[in-house]
């Protein structure tokens, strides 16, 4: 079983980064020095909140002895997680769940992000960039005002295709439409071996599914169900995977994945 650790640590900040969104760094040396891209922590929220599960959030960024989660308001927990300050203290778990699977090296790496959901790709997008291969990232957000990453995609050398859905930056329309574009785009920017690395909304997540079957293309998902322990115990957080002979199975998000070939999934 892969080692994993129970760290009360510090926030060494906690800054709102985009409307309705955040980015909290904390030290935890032994979780930064052993998690993959693609892996998660659970987060326990605040002792006194009366909140009894902890909360899963992928690993954004890891420099040295620290590490960053970058999550998007959505209810209770995360609406508490947003009011820490820096210097209080964190429970954190992990590192948990699978990770990418990076043996086939891409040419190039197509990373496609809905909303919160480029989240679980930035670490996955900085290990690609430090083995040199090729990174084009679609980034999708509602509005320009909740548009993450980008700047930090540029940084590491990514092309950076963003769609919103008001159109009020980038093209207007679905992160989607962005790679169907650069599937279809003329043969001078070859895609040679690309594998595409998708995470957002079950909806865009499903039509990505489509176009990869379409397009034949690997593609990797990073599952974001509901979860309760994230330990493999209350099989709270199953998603319907297709067996390889035929027929399906549940496999649990939290240990079996999160991160699933898209054609696997039964959506
Ligand atoms: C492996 C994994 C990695 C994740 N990584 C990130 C990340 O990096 N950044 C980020 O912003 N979020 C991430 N999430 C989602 C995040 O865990 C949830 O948004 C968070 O737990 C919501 O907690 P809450 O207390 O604020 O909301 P709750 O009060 O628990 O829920 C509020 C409402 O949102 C719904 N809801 C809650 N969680 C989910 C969910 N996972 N899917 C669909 N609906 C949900 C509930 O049904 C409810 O209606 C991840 C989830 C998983 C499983
Ligand atoms: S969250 Fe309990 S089994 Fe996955």
């Amino acid at each position: 079983m892969p080692q994993k650790f129970d760290t009360t640590t510090q926030i060494i900040s906690n800054e709102q980064i985009a409307t309705n969104h955040f980015l909290l760094r904390c030290i935890c040396p032994k979780i930064a020095a052993k998690s993959k891209p693609g892996q998660f922590i659970h987060v326990l929220i605040d002792e006194g909140s009366n909140l009894l599960l902890r909360r899963p959030f992928t690993i954004y960024s890891i420099e040295g002895d620290e590490i960053s989660m970058l999550y998007q308001i959505i209810g209770k927990g995360t609406e508490i997680l947003s009011t820490c300050q820096q210097n209080q203290q964190i429970n954190v778990l992990g590192p948990l769940g699978n990770c990418f699977d990076l043996s086939v090296k891409p040419d190039p790496a197509i990373v496609v992000g809905g909303g919160a959901g480029i989240a679980s790709l930035m670490l996955l997008a900085t290990a690609l960039r430090l083995s040199d291969v090729r990174l084009i990232a679609m980034v999708g957000a509602m509005s320009s005002d909740r548009l993450l990453s980008v700047k930090d995609l540029e940084e590491i050398g990514a092309e950076t295709h963003i769609t919103t859905d008001d159109g009020s930056v980038g093209n207007q329309g679905f992160v989607t439409d962005s790679l169907l574009a650069v599937l279809d785009q003329p043969t001078e920017n070859r895609l040679r071996n690309p594998i595409i690395f998708a995470c957002g909304p079950n909806g865009m997540l499903r039509a990505t599914t489509k176009i990869v079957v379409d397009y034949g293309i690997p593609c990797q998902v990073a599952m974001e169900n509901r979860m309760g322990c994230a330990l493999g115990v209350c099989l709270g957080c199953v998603c319907k995977v297709r067996l390889p002979s035929a027929g399906f199975e549940f496999q649990r998000v939290c240990t079996e994945g999160p991160v699933f070939n898209a054609e696997d999934i039964i959506w």
